[in-house]
């Protein structure tokens, strides 16, 4: 797959993020489980993580965020003519309503179609690549792209190998149309081979959950972490790489790196495969864990705001997650 641009150039006209309040330490985990913040830190680099009130759902933090890229982008809702909500944690099981109808409301964007997309922690990838060829064929003006999720609702808090990653959380970009740079490629894949390496088991039509599947928590996430690390170390690098080489450009001339934020030794293994110093990498994960589809458009914003991004720039996203997936976004920065 090469990374070729869409016909008509488009690029990311606002950005914007939100994570819910309630900060939850590693010490407080290790308050009700067994595990340690010198585990949770040496193995992934995470220290806190934000998680969603029982009331909060995931088209609340969506909203949130897309009311922030909204505002970057000086935009109203009405501008809006598409929303794409990539998560693996909707409102409704099976997307039904898609939690992208649901923020379609809450904002009042009534021009606006909306869907969900299903890519788990490659979704805002997945999402952006599909929002800018919209843009590109001229079919959509101005897309709104969200990753949001609340993986806090579907983790099994006894299972401490999988409930010390992850942290609720939204990030969204609007994308349109932009006169120079913009989004200039990027490359989508996936390996279903993968599949059982990392899901949620019961709740869908493969099974349906019953009073059995609730007690054994299948309907909770499982993950063969060592053998998604080997993938994650494997891909992330290898995408970003591709992406950028097969637009005729080198990596050493990206300028910022915003991987998936999932575990800071995949990203600094990712970061090597680019030849890339760590000063050219965004990393937040510290604070929020691993945010699933949400973590890339969090950090973009958290990069933006901080001063990491400037107009010109060559900024580079790269996500993986269940499927097995991954997707890699090459920017050249339009805005500032
Ligand atoms: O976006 C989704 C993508 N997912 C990922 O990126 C995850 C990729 N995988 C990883 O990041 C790592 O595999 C983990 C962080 C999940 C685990 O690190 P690891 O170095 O692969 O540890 P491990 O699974 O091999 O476990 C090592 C030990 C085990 O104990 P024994 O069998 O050696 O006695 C685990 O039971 O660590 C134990 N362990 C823990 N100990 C304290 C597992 N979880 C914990 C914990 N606290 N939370």
């Amino acid at each position: 797959m090469s990374a070729s641009p869409p016909p008509r150039r488009a690029g990311i006209l606002g950005v914007g993020s939100y994570a819910p309040p309630q900060v939850v330490t590693n010490d407080d985990l290790a308050g009700r489980m067994d595990t340690s913040d010198e585990w949770i830190r040496s193995r992934t680099g995470i220290r806190a993580r934000r998680l969603a009130a029982p009331e909060v759902a995931t088209s609340d933090l969506a909203l949130a965020a897309a009311d922030n890229a909204l505002a970057d982008a000086g935009m109203s809702p009405s501008d809006l003519d598409l929303i794409i909500v990539a998560t693996g944690t909707p409102d409704y099981p099976g997307s039904f309503p898609s939690t992208a109808a649901v923020v379609q409301e809450a904002l009042g964007a009534k021009r606006a179609a909306a869907f969900d997309l299903g890519a788990v922690c490659a979704g805002f990838s997945y999402a952006l690549h599909v929002g800018v060829q919209m843009v590109g064929t001229g079919a959509n003006q101005n897309v709104l792209v969200v990753g949001a999720e609340t993986f806090s609702r579907i983790l099994n808090w006894e299972d401490r190998a999988t409930a010390v990653l992850f942290g609720d959380g939204a990030g969204a970009a609007v994308v349109g149309p932009v006169a120079e740079g913009g989004y200039l490629g990027g490359i989508l894949g996936a390996d279903g081979s993968g599949g059982p390496l990392l899901n949620v088991a019961a709740g869908g039509s493969r099974q349906p959950l019953t009073c059995d599947g609730l007690a054994a928590r299948a309907n909770t996430v499982y993950q063969n972490g060592r053998e998604v690390y080997k993938f994650a170390v494997k891909i992330m690098g290898e995408a970003a790489a591709q992406a950028v080489e097969s637009l005729g450009l080198s990596t050493s001339d990206v300028d910022l790196f915003i991987p998936h934020q999932a575990n800071i030794r995949i990203i600094e293994k990712a970061a090597e495969r680019m030849g890339l110093p760590m000063e050219k990498v965004f990393v937040n994960l510290d604070r929020y864990g691993n945010t699933s589809a949400a973590s890339i458009p969090l950090a973009l914003d958290e990069a933006v705001k901080a001063g990491r991004v400037r107009r010109g720039d060559l900024v580079v996203l790269v996500g993986f997650g269940a499927g097995l997936t991954w997707g890699a976004n090459v920017i050249r920065w339009s805005k500032g």
